[in-house]
Order: structure tokens, then sequence, then C-alpha cells
């Protein structure tokens, strides 16, 4: 478990307050109504819903959507947000060019901290921002917030979490039947929906979905997390994640006889009663029109490797080299427990390097997908670097709950190690030019 709020961080901010007189009379007018409020409203409320109102019901631990929910947890507000775990975001750059960007302004993580400093006010209710509509009504009751699905693919059946679970990682496949999808079609857009959720358990902490080919024949030594190098890759979510939506014009081909995989983590405290069924499913969306720009994914990575015993900073890296003109869409850095940072470097055919995406922090237990709003423009001949950094020490061994004495190889287990940087991307044809249009 996570230490609590440390005392002593409360106190030195207060006796900073002391001393400086004139920032602490301003500092004490921040109140929950007029300031706070608002800020929690944007950053935070996506995810810290009441019991069972979690987007694609999956659950932050505590709601902070009204004052008597958030003044419990002032304090710890203030150190989540100063230490810059909250809200969660992992890359350091580049800035401002990522759709699902999170992060606070200074001035915001001020305001936090300044109004936990001051005892949590209230103030005047009034001054509160309108409320936010309650868009996850409709999801509760099944529905998918982009409308009817044009296809439903369900895990194959049930599946039971028993009350002595506590950390259980599961891998499903549902062939498509012949029925729901007779002919290839094009998808813009998917939805995934955790399907479940029990009031005070923390249930489906993440989920991955991943495409397999029409023949897909399952194989339980390549089950991990929703990939396979054969397959497409639809990402993942965890808390608070928004449908997954291309631009116009772009779609991702999903053959008729696919097989769609689904990655599934539970994690709950074990307990009488605290088992439950979980049937998770993925709404797809057909693309309307023509679609010019085809969507593929795929991993620059690596399986050959070996991390030493009590080794830090092990770096694996992996390349390529593109052979057209190609956009990227989005990155998914992806590995377990032992990461520790990831790095995508663009190459250009003159020399030039650009870095496309750094997560100095990597955490496996948050899998985001960082969407570029505007696809990347690489021409041919570009190559492309993926480095991962790994740390198989004993104080990460005992935060992560992992052996640091053993040689960790490729493997699907939570306990193996993964090293693959996946992409979403299209690869132009001679004379294509690329759309200007932005993606959601
Ligand atoms: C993407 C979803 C998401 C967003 C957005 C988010 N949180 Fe969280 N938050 C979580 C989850 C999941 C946890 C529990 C896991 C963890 O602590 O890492 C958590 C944990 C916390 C905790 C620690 C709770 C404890 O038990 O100690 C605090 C405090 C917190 N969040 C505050 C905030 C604030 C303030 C914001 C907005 C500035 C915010 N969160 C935004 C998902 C989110």
């Amino acid at each position: 478990m996570k230490p609590r709020a440390s005392v002593g961080v409360g106190a030195a901010a207060l006796s900073g307050l002391l001393f400086l007189g004139t920032t602490a009379s301003a500092q004490s007018r921040v109140t929950y109504y007029e300031h706070v409020a608002p800020i929690l409203q944007n950053h935070c409320m996506s995810c810290h819903q009441p019991a069972g109102k979690n987007l694609g019901s999956l659950v932050a631990p505590m709601a902070l959507t009204s004052y008597e929910e958030a003044r419990p947890w002032a304090r710890a507000i203030a150190r989540k947000v100063k230490a810059g775990d909250m809200p969660p975001w992992f890359a350091d750059g580049p800035r401002g060019v990522f759709s699902n960007e999170r992060g606070l302004t200074a001035k915001e993580i001020e305001t936090l901290a300044a109004w936990a400093d001051a005892g949590a006010p209230g103030g005047d209710k009034s001054l509160a921002p309108p409320s936010v509509p309650d868009l996850t009504v409709e999801r509760d009751s099944g529905g998918y917030s982009l409308g009817t699905p044009d296809l439903i693919v369900k895990m194959p059946k049930p599946y039971f979490i028993t009350d002595e679970s506590e950390d259980v990682q599961g891998t499903f496949h549902t062939k498509i039947p012949e029925d729901l999808l007779p002919q290839d079609v094009f998808i813009r857009a998917w939805e995934f929906r955790a399907g479940t959720y029990k009031a005070g358990q923390d249930t489906v902490h993440h989920m991955c979905g991943g495409v397999r080919p029409p023949g897909f024949v399952e194989n339980p030594a390549d089950d991990a997390e929703g990939e396979g190098a054969s397959g497409l890759s639809m990402g993942c979510i965890a808390g608070g994640s928004e449908p997954a939506q291309l631009p116009p014009d772009f779609g991702m081909e999903l053959k008729k006889g696919s097989t769609i995989t689904f990655n599934m983590h539970y994690y709950k405290q074990a307990g009488p009663n605290s088992g439950y069924w979980n049937q998770a499913e993925i709404g797809f969306y057909f693309a309307k029109g023509p679609v010019k720009y085809k969507v593929h994914s795929k991993s620059i990575g690596t399986t050959g490797f070996e991390i030493p015993p009590h080794k830090i900073n092990y770096r694996i890296g992996a390349a390529e080299t593109l052979q057209k003109d190609t956009l990227y869409m989005s990155y998914w850095p992806h590995a377990h427990l032992r990461a520790t940072a990831a790095k995508y470097t663009a190459t250009y055919p003159d020399g030039r390097k650009e870095v496309l995406l750094n997560v100095p922090r990597y955490d496996q237990s948050w899998q985001v997908t960082y969407k570029l709003k505007q696809p990347k423009l690489l021409p041919k001949g570009t190559r492309i670097d993926v480095e991962m950094l790994y740390d198989n020490s004993a104080d990460r061994g005992v935060k992560r709950q992992f052996d640091p004495n053993v040689t960790v190889r490729n493997g699907p287990r939570t306990q193996d190690e993964m090293m693959l940087g996946f992409v979403s991307y299209v690869e132009l044809e001679p004379g294509q030019s690329p759309p200007t249009t932005q993606q959601q």
C-alpha cells in the first residue's frame, strides 16, 4: 500500500505561511466553492466519481464531486498534486501535442495546496461553478457515450473473480460470429466497457483489447495483454478513459472472422462476498464513408532480452526504419513491473533527431496510450528508436512486489517483462497527402 499523508509536509507549509504574513491572508481566502471546485471539475471528476458512476466502469478510490466528499481528502489532494501524481500523466515531452494530455498549472497546484493549508474551507456556495452534466447515467445503463455501436463484442462468457482473489490477470478471446460480422468493415471508433461495478470495491483495474486476424488459434504462451505480434492493438483503458475515435477519412480494418482479445486486470480486497462476475465488452462504430487512410498498429520492440538480477537502469532498445511516408497517430509503450522509463525518438533521413515521446516515470498500472492531436508525418527512411529502462533492484522489488534475484526475460505474466513500443500508423501511398483535420 502507498504511504498516507505525512504530517511533516503540512507543518512545513504552514510555518511558511505564517512567516509570509500577506501570502497567508491571501491564501486563507481560498475556498472550495469559488476556487477548488472548478479545478476538481476540470481535472479530477472524470475519474473520481461516486460508486458506480465511473466512465467505462473503472474506479478511482474515492469521489471528489462535492465539498463533503473532497474536504476529508484535502491534505492527500495537496500532496498528490504537488508530487505530480495526480492527475495521472507520465510523459514530460513533448507538451501540447497529445489530445489526452492531463496536467495542472502551477497556479492550480498552489490553489489546492493553499486550500488544504487553510483547513479546507467551503466558502460561499453561490460561487460554485455550474455542476457538470451527468454524462455517466447513460453509460451506467449499459449505454455507450458515442451512441449505439454497430457491433458489440463481449468476453466469451461471464468470468467469476472469487472472494479470495486480490490481483488477477486474465486473457479471453472471442471469435466474432459470422452473423454479427458477415463482411469486412472499417472501424472509425471503439469504446471499452469494463462492465462490472461492485459497490465499495475496486474491480476492473484496467482493460486492454486487441484484434487477431481470421484463423487465429489461441495459444496461452502469447496471451500477453491483448497485443500479440500478429494482431492490431486497440490500447488499454484505466479509470476515466475516453472512447477512441479516428479522424474523418481514417479507419481500422476489421475482417470477418477476426478474434477480439480482452486482457483484464482485476484488483480488489479479498473478503467474504467480495467476489463478482465480469463480462467486459467493446463497442465498434463502423466508418460511414470511404476510408482514405487505413490505420494499422504494430510494436517496435524485442523479445530477446535478459535483465540481470539487481540491475538498475538496464536499457533495452529496438528500432526500425520506415519504408514509406508514414503518419503516426498514437504511441503506447508497454512493459511490466520493472520498467521505469520509455522513449521514442525519430532520426530523420537528414540526421536530425526529434523526441516523439518521453516518459521518464513509467508506471505499468496505468497503460496510457498517447494520442496525437495531429497525426505526425514521418518521411520514408526515418529511423524510429524505442528505448526502455528497467530496474530489477531490491528496492523496487519491495514496492512493486517482484523478486529481484532472478534474471527476467520476455513473457506474458506480470512477473515477466516486455519491451514493446506500440504505434498506430498510416502508410501513405505514393502521391497521397496527409490530412489537415485534428484527431479527437
Ligand atoms: C485518469 C483517472 C484519474 C484522474 C483524472 C485523477 N485521478 Fe486521482 N486517482 C485515480 C486512481 C485510479 C487512484 C488510485 C490509484 C493511485 O493512487 O495511484 C487515484 C488516487 C488519488 C488520490 C489518493 C487516494 C488515496 O487513497 O490516498 C488522491 C488524493 C487523488 N487521486 C486526487 C486526485 C486529484 C486532486 C485529481 C485532479 C487534479 C485526480 N486525482 C485526478 C484516478 C484519477
